[in-house]
């Protein structure tokens, strides 16, 4: 099978996601790869198939002395090179691929083995500076090709539909589409439905949504999909990446900022926004699962360029 979009930097984990010497199981275009941290803040990667009998590695567990991987199997161990660590000797020759990765802001990048064809953005310092990391949320792999997947983050109708419950989205605006190259730019104003006592009883922090508002979405094709809103108790933003495990499965996970309004708001707004996103995720996730394979669609609705322009950059890789 072809890759999907090969050249393509990809955020395949965020150093809190990792743990400390935990292995850490990655599927990149029909590869497995296993990822390591140690206590230092090296991380490590390398193929996940054992060179003796193709057992996964991330089935195995960490030598802390040697910064190794165990085998699940026969228990041989490979530093982050790839060598063989065997009665005290260390083999010479690589028996395992490592896998080339780039650390950025605590972001894990790769090119997944391809030589790059765009760099990998600097989006996510750029609309992070001066909040304060979160946490990740939503960690999840979708039965649904990666356009698909893709598709859904480009897509400004499907609020009133999919997360109708969530927002109650009553009217959607878009004053705001620029573009250039992989880099888009979107701003959406929301107006939201009257609450209602249940809306408050599920929600109580719904008193403190306005009625209108604005958020800016921001987008490094075809990784990330970033969101900032402000919300009266303080500022959010979402980083939202995307990644090919197979033609036919999705991984996405959440990078979630605060910048609360003071600091006693720190820990509302913070599970607040963690389940928020966790919703959104499922609620996506069963769009994308439940749909019948595509066809040409026999309606448009308005700013559905937005999503075209993305599906352009990936049919024209
Ligand atoms: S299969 Fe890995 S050590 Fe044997
Ligand atoms: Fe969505």
């Amino acid at each position: 099978m072809e890759a999907i979009l090969p050249g393509a930097p990809w955020l395949i984990a965020h150093r809190s996601m990792l743990g400390i010497n935990k292995p850490y199981k990655v599927t990149l275009n029909e590869q497995d790869y296993v990822l390591w941290q140690n206590q230092q803040g090296e991380v490590f990667a390398l193929d996940n198939i054992c060179p003796h009998m193709q057992a996964p590695l991330s089935d195995g567990w960490i030598c802390q002395n040697k910064d190794a991987i165990a085998c699940p199997f026969h228990a041989l161990e490979f530093d982050g090179q790839g060598r063989l660590h065997n009665c005290g000797k260390v083999s010479s020759q690589p028996l395992l691929n490592p896998l080339e990765i780039v650390i950025k802001d605590d972001c894990i990048w790769t090119y997944g083995g391809y030589d790059p064809k765009i760099p990998i953005p600097d989006l996510i310092s750029k609309v992070s500076a001066g909040m304060s990391f979160l946490g990740v949320a939503g960690e999840k792999s979708i039965r649904g090709t990666f356009l698909d997947n893709i598709s859904i983050n480009y897509d400004y109708n499907h609020q009133s539909g999919t997360h109708r419950e969530l927002f109650g989205i009553k009217a959607n605006r878009i004053p705001v589409f620029e573009y250039d190259g992989y880099w888009a730019k979107v701003v959406q104003e929301l107006d939201r439905n009257d609450t209602t006592w249940n809306d408050i009883l599920r929600n109580p922090l719904i008193l403190t949504a306005p009625k209108t508002y604005t958020s800016t979405l921001e987008y490094a094709f075809p990784a990330l999909t970033t969101f900032r809103a402000t919300f009266p108790i303080g500022e959010v933003l979402q980083v939202h990446a995307l990644y090919p495990e197979t033609p036919t499965q999705t991984k996405t996970f959440v990078l979630v900022y605060i910048q609360p309004k003071h600091p006693i708001f720190k820990p509302l707004l913070g599970k607040f926004v963690l389940s928020a996103v966790t919703t959104v995720i499922e609620q996506d996730t069963n769009a994308i699962e439940t749909s019948y394979p595509r066809q040409p669609a026999k309606i448009r609705l308005p700013n559905e360029e937005i999503m075209f322009h993305a599906q352009k950059l990936y049919h024209e890789w």
